[in-house]
């Protein structure tokens, strides 16, 4: 009995305060070059498997022609190659976020997998619509039209065969530079 009474007390009671110690004077991971926590991927991908393959459709309602990958291209350069890199040229920051944004135009490193490519298209909608939470991946639902989100999502899912020209002159342009903004507290340019 007194086993069970000194059982309750660690578990309600010193196992809350040392979790809530270690918060507030120990040393969680809060930094992106911290070490994850035991088993943190395997857990938040556990739940998010389950997610996609209750939820994500299973074909794409449009084909992945010409039009469409070039469509998907210019998506990809507006919105996805910031952080997941151009076709050939890697993101500069990609790499040190937490986790990281994978490059969608490279091989694995021990397959001839080209990114997304081995994903089905379905899963890859999912993750562009809804985003991936508590990670950099943003949810493209408000900012991409259905359609757009296929056209991006077809186009990943064929990053491992030949892609049509100009497709890949879109992946390889980088932005033009913007143009200088003002510094914070300047009067307003005058409009000419
Ligand atoms: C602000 C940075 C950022 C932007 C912009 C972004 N992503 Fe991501 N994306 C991430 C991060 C970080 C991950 C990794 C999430 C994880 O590990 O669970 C990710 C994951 C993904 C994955 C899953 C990769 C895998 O291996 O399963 C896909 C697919 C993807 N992004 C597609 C896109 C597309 C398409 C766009 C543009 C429409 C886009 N992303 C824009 C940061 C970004």
């Amino acid at each position: 009995m007194s086993r069970f009474v000194l059982g309750l007390i660690v578990g309600f009671i010193l196992a809350p305060v040392a979790l809530v110690a270690w918060f507030y004077w120990g040393h969680p991971p809060v930094a992106v070059a911290d070490s994850p926590l035991p088993l943190e991927r395997r857990l938040t991908h556990v739940a998010l498997d389950a997610r996609i393959a209750r939820e994500a459709p299973a074909t794409a309602p449009i084909t992945a022609d010409e039009a469409t990958l070039v469509a998907g291209a210019e998506i990809y350069r507006l919105q996805c190659a910031a952080c997941h890199g151009f076709h050939s040229e890697p993101s500069t920051f990609g790499p040190h976020m937490f986790p990281g944004a994978p490059p969608l135009w490279e091989r694995h490193q021990h397959s001839d997998v080209v990114g997304v490519s081995d994903d089905p298209v379905g899963e890859t909608y999912w993750k562009v619509a809804n985003g991936i939470r508590l990670t950099g991946m943003p949810s493209f639902r408000m900012v991409l039209s259905d359609t757009q989100i296929w056209q991006v999502s077809l186009l990943l899912s064929v990053a491992d065969k030949p892609l049509p020209p100009a497709a890949l002159d879109l992946l390889r342009s980088q932005l033009p530079t913007p143009p200088p903004q003002p510094a914070i507290g300047a009067a307003p340019r005058k409009k000419p």
